[in-house]
């Protein structure tokens, strides 16, 4: 396929929250904000090629093959026979390590924007399945959540990996969401370390308990019931693990409830923790002030963002 120099799609993809308590590498809800803008155009010079600017652009790998966007690319190059003369241009919005699935975002944009860029009509399913190669360089499994919650908006749900099947759905107006992130550094690959803790083998009341929230938590979702989702918003197996890594877990939960919160668990692999609450009651600001609070008691600098539910990715702008 022969495209034009200079030719381009500009596309923008949310952050999101993955697991949503017992739906561990299962459940994600995309956001309002934070997002990521990137831009994908074709030049002269061969090869695919990946800038980074933005919010802790420092921390990402502009290296093709470290980098979750460039790995999406290639492979995409690859299977497609496309030609490689692409550069990527990643603005990042979505903050790095903040539990809000910031690679998952630039891996989604890249899908998305390829797919649009050289009209491959790929199906929702195998645009997820490839923005999920791109989590391998982030996290060392090709988890789904996140860049299904990127691509698709509203909360989703991997019925199955092999072969890939996701369900979307809207998510209430009214659910607001405060994800507060400790400041502590866990060095490189973080999910990596936090995946590391997760226990192999479970009890079989540990997968009653979570079966039981879990489907409970999608119909709450679907009938806008935020008592239920309330009452759903917990895991028996891999929250208690992960928390262990979290200093202040206990006080930052009981501080967000405090204030109003419907339940609060770890955003994504950890260790931000996000509280879920009725933005027609609490005020958002309050609940992440508690929250930041409640890590700083412990000794951690915190900082927080609240946000609501949102759409998927969108191109914003065809270069010509
Ligand atoms: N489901 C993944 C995990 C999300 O919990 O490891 C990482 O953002």
């Amino acid at each position: 396929m022969v495209l034009k120099i200079g030719k381009g799609v500009v596309v923008e993809a949310p952050a999101s929250s993955a697991n949503v308590g017992p739906g561990f590498d299962v459940f994600a809800i995309a956001v309002e904000f934070p997002k990521d803008t990137v831009k994908i155009s074709l030049k002269e010079e061969g090869g695919v090629r990946v800038f980074v600017e933005g919010i802790d652009s420092e921390k990402i790998p502009n290296v093709v093959d470290g980098n979750t966007a460039g790995v999406v690319a290639k492979k995409l190059v690859k299977d497609y026979n496309l030609p490689d003369n692409i550069e990527i241009r990643i603005v990042k919005g979505v903050p790095v390590g903040m539990g809000l699935g910031s690679s998952a975002a630039s891996a989604a944009a890249v899908a998305y924007g390829i797919n649009e860029l050289f009209s491959l009509n790929l199906d929702r399913n195998s645009l997820v399945r490839y923005a999920a190669e791109g989590e391998v360089a982030s996290a060392g499994k090709p988890h789904a959540d996140n860049v299904s919650a990127s691509l698709l908006g509203g909360f989703t749900l991997i019925r199955s990996y092999d072969p890939i099947d996701v369900l979307r759905f809207d998510v209430p107006e009214n659910l607001g969401m405060c994800i507060a992130s400790p400041k502590i550094s866990y060095g490189q690959k973080k999910t990596e370390q936090f995946r590391a803790v997760i226990p192999k083998l479970i009890e079989l009341d540990k997968l009653v308990h979570n079966v039981g929230h879990a489907s409970a938590l999608v119909a709450a979702i679907l009938t806008r019931d935020l008592k239920l989702f309330a009452r759903s918003l917990n895991d028996a197996v891999v929250e208690p693990a992960r928390s262990k890594l979290i200093p202040g877990y206990d006080s930052v939960k009981k501080a967000a409830l405090r204030t109003g919160a419907l339940g609060v668990t770890i955003s994504g692999a950890g260790p931000s923790m996000i509280a879920f609450y009725d933005s027609n009651i609490v005020n958002g600001d309050n609940l992440g002030e508690e929250m930041c609070s409640a890590f700083s008691r412990e000794g951690y600098e915190a900082t927080y963002i609240c946000t609501k539910p949102g759409n998927g990715c969108r191109i914003v702008k065809y270069l010509f």
